[in-house]
């Protein structure tokens, strides 16, 4: 088998890495990765993840079995629409379903309208009523820009000025332009997050072993909110019972729903949840792998992925197994000053010592020296007995390094021990 791998991230090498331990996959593409994937042998197509016509071409000149589809932006814009109606096969939802991402109105409504348990939420256009209702509820509150936003169109507001100021900013300072021409505001939630992914074909699911990711950017969850700065996976002190009524309440219903509104979901589903005194609820769905939970999840399969997609898409019923020992810990290494504005083409340093696993994600290559490319710009994973012994191991290795310009937390895995 020849597979395509749309996207460019950290998540997008594991999947990649994954698919190329199969013993039937001979050739792994991804258009257009980065250039710290090539050690692992996946090979980079040059060819930008929107430009579907000419992914399209490469598919099919190069003969590939089917594509996966990693990042929320291609789907968003119809990339399996596109694919399905050249007649190539293709592994994510179509346009009209990977909106349960694309618009956080749509997935509340979709949610209130089946009885799916998620905070309670209003949707505003005007900023007169966005804020009335602000003052009428009080903080704290969590204000959301409608739209895709990489994850930073989210503010956990903690007192009224801050829920009026990120209001103001997103409905009329055009700071996610259509992203936020919608804002949901929504009850302040308390509880453990855990992500819940699920391998999805129309009607069949098949929840993943569930993950934790550190949206913040700086230990003790302190600093503003990122793409996700480490996860591991499984989550031990979240009991099954949790797991298998988030299942049962949310994911079930869900792909139901969707199927209902006809908008059938294949692809994968991802459930941010929360567990609430009155048990899970969701946060926010993806209609993706979450990155980094990817880089924790996956290398813990131990049944063949690219048969498991390749089963899905024929609506066959796939085997799937899980490494049930110990923990895998992710740690990403970030530009300094991510989320916000940070440099690029800083080299990175010598990692020739590392025995830890490393997925790379915002980096490029110049004159045969890796430099960084993105907020994000690789991930450690290590595997072991127990999280704090794989924080032992992961953390002594990586702080040895001499990273310059660069930061990660020191406490991934830590709630975990608590
Ligand atoms: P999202 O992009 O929707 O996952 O939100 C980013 C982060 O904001 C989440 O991981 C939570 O930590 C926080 N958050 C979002 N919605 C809520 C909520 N209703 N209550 C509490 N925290 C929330
Ligand atoms: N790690 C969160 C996300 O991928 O959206």
């Amino acid at each position: 088998m020849k597979i395509l791998v749309i996207g460019s991230g950290g998540r997008e090498h594991a999947i990649a890495k994954k698919f190329l331990e199969s013993s039937r996959v001979t050739a792994v593409f991804v258009a257009k990765g980065n250039a710290g994937m090539q050690k692992d042998g996946i090979q980079l197509v040059d060819i930008d993840e929107n430009n579907h016509v000419e992914l399209i071409a490469f598919a099919k000149k190069a003969a590939i079995d089917f594509t996966f589809v990693g990042p929320e932006v291609p789907l968003a814009a119809g990339i399996v629409d596109d694919f399905e109606s050249e007649g190539l096969r293709i592994f994510g939802p179509r346009k009209n379903a990977a909106i349960i991402e694309g618009s956080k109105d749509f997935a509340k409504q979709l949610m209130k309208k089946y009885h799916i348990p998620t905070a309670k939420s209003e949707t505003f256009t005007d900023i007169v009523r966005a804020v009335d209702y602000i003052e009428e509820n009080g903080a704290p509150i969590v204000i959301k820009a409608d739209g895709l936003a990489a994850g930073k169109g989210v503010v956990v507001a903690e007192t009224v000025d801050e829920a009026v100021d990120a209001v103001v900013a997103m409905l009329s300072g055009n700071k996610f332009g259509k992203s936020g021409a919608r804002v949901v505001i929504e009850e302040f939630l308390v509880g453990e997050e855990f992500s819940l992914l699920n391998f999805v074909k129309d009607d069949q699911f098949y929840p993943m072993i569930i993950a934790q990711d550190h949206k913040r950017a700086f230990d003790d969850d302190k600093g503003s909110n990122t793409g996700g700065m480490g996860a591991y996976a499984p989550v031990a002190h979240i009991a099954q019972s949790v797991v298998d009524d988030a299942v049962e309440t949310i994911v079930k219903p869900t792909v139901e729903a969707m199927i209902e509104e006809g908008r059938s979901f294949t692809g994968i589903l991802y459930a941010g949840l929360i567990l609430t005194e009155t048990g899970p609820k969701v946060i926010e769905f993806n209609a993706r792998f979450g990155d980094p939970e990817t880089q924790v999840v996956l290398p813990r399969l131990t049944s063949d992925f690219a048969q498991i997609i390749d089963d899905l898409l024929d609506n066959r019923t796939p085997e799937i197994t899980w490494e049930a020992d110990g923990v895998t810990l992710g740690v990403v290494v970030a530009s300094n000053g991510y989320p916000e504005d940070y440099q690029n083409e800083i080299p990175l340093p010598d990692l020739s010592q590392i025995t830890s696993e490393i997925y790379y994600a915002g980096v490029k290559e110049v004159a045969g020296q890796l430099v960084s490319n993105g907020g994000r710009v690789l991930l450690f994973a290590r595997s072991a007995k127990t999280i704090a012994k794989a924080q032992e191991e992961l953390y002594t290795e990586i702080d040895q390094v001499k990273f310059d310009g660069f930061f990660y937390r020191h406490d991934i895995g830590s709630k975990a021990l608590r």
